[in-house]
């Protein structure tokens, strides 16, 4: 059997070209040395989302956006988390071997409090313990079905440093049962940036959608924040939003076609521009007729998503026994 590599994603918000370039395309690409586990992280929504029909839509979301963007549900292992009952078990048992100082540290929960102390207010005002315990119950996530190595963003880095505390502490007490897991950190495609030259982030409100009307993908590449240089001014494509983002979808040819035109004068924005945004619509143009076909079809979506947890579960329990029997809660 080949190793596992393992990825979840919060259903949160619609995915974006930022998630797929620096998320969903590496993560896929894995499949082709490793037995890939993928699944829908609502439990994590959950410290967030509070309604609940929002809730399910966002978890067809993005189960659609998965297969759509080339998930193979025969080969890869595809389920909810909410579908394994091990999980929360598990997050228990292992809180036991996670240190509170080491949750107070992780960056979210940090930043929320410094939030709140910015504003002068209770330093864990609004926060629940949910998110406090994010971490472990991402552990849990990991540990379950002894994965190999976790592909995740750069934001994801520290997550998977507490899970690896997590397992060495549960082992330092028991002996070597639980896989200590590596990253696999998406480094340079992470660096997506959004319309406004920042990091490409729903937070930022800077993103763009994959499976979005065409005019609205359209009218965000042509919000791409450019400097008032003319056409035949010469530009640096170094640290330019636009080119960067073309440097993703244009061919190579076509890019060093551009790159020249910026350095020499001739690149005019709003051409670019919309070349950018038919690029962009030509390279997701059978995604996103898959993804409107499964959303209109969410029996097929759930009979997915109950094989994978039949599979994950089979993959996940005898850790659990392991970790139990280790334990003495047998
Ligand atoms: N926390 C991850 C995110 O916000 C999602 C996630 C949950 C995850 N469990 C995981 C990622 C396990 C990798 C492995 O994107």
């Amino acid at each position: 059997m080949k190793p596992i590599s393992l990825t979840g994603i919060k259903p949160t918000g619609k995915p974006h070209i930022g998630n797929y370039l620096g998320m969903y395309r590496p993560a896929l690409d894995l499949m082709q040395n490793y037995q890939g586990m993928y699944f829908v992280a609502d439990y994590h929504a959950l410290t967030t989302v509070h309604t609940p029909d929002t809730l399910r839509e966002l978890v067809y979301e993005v189960a659609a956006s998965w297969l759509a963007l080339g998930l193979n549900p025969e080969e890869a292992i595809f389920f909810r988390q909410s579908d394994i009952p091990e999980i929360p078990e598990f997050t228990w048992i292992l809180s036991c071997f996670t240190s509170k100082g080491l949750l107070n540290r992780a960056h979210a929960y940090k930043a929320a409090v410094d939030e709140n102390l910015s504003l002068g207010r209770d330093s864990d005002e609004g926060i629940n313990a949910g998110l406090y315990n994010y971490p472990v119950l991402m552990a849990a996530d990991i540990l379950l079905y002894g994965s190999d190595v976790v592909p995740v963003g750069l934001d994801q880095k520290q997550h998977i440093e507490i899970t690896r505390d997590i397992a060495e502490a549960f082992n330092r007490t028991y002996g070597e049962v639980l896989k200590v897991p590596e990253g696999i950190i998406q480094e340079n495609v992470m660096k997506v940036p959004g319309i406004d030259g920042q990091k490409m982030s729903k937070s930022y409100n800077n993103t763009i959608p994959i499976f979005a009307p065409e005019n609205e993908i359209r009218k965000q590449v042509m919000r791409i924040v450019t400097d008032s240089k003319r056409p035949e001014d010469p530009k640096d494509p170094q640290d330019n939003t636009l080119f960067t983002l073309l440097s993703f979808f244009a061919s190579p040819e076509r890019l060093e076609e551009i790159r020249q035109l910026y350095l020499h004068g001739g690149a005019a924005y709003g051409d670019l521009k919309k070349e950018l945004a038919e690029l962009i619509l030509a390279h997701f143009a059978n995604a996103r007729d898959h993804y409107h076909e499964l959303m209109h079809d969410r029996g097929y979506i759930n009979d997915v998503l109950a094989q994978g947890a039949f599979r994950a579960r089979q993959m996940g329990q005898p850790y659990l026994a392991a970790a139990r029997k280790a334990t003495g809660i047998d």
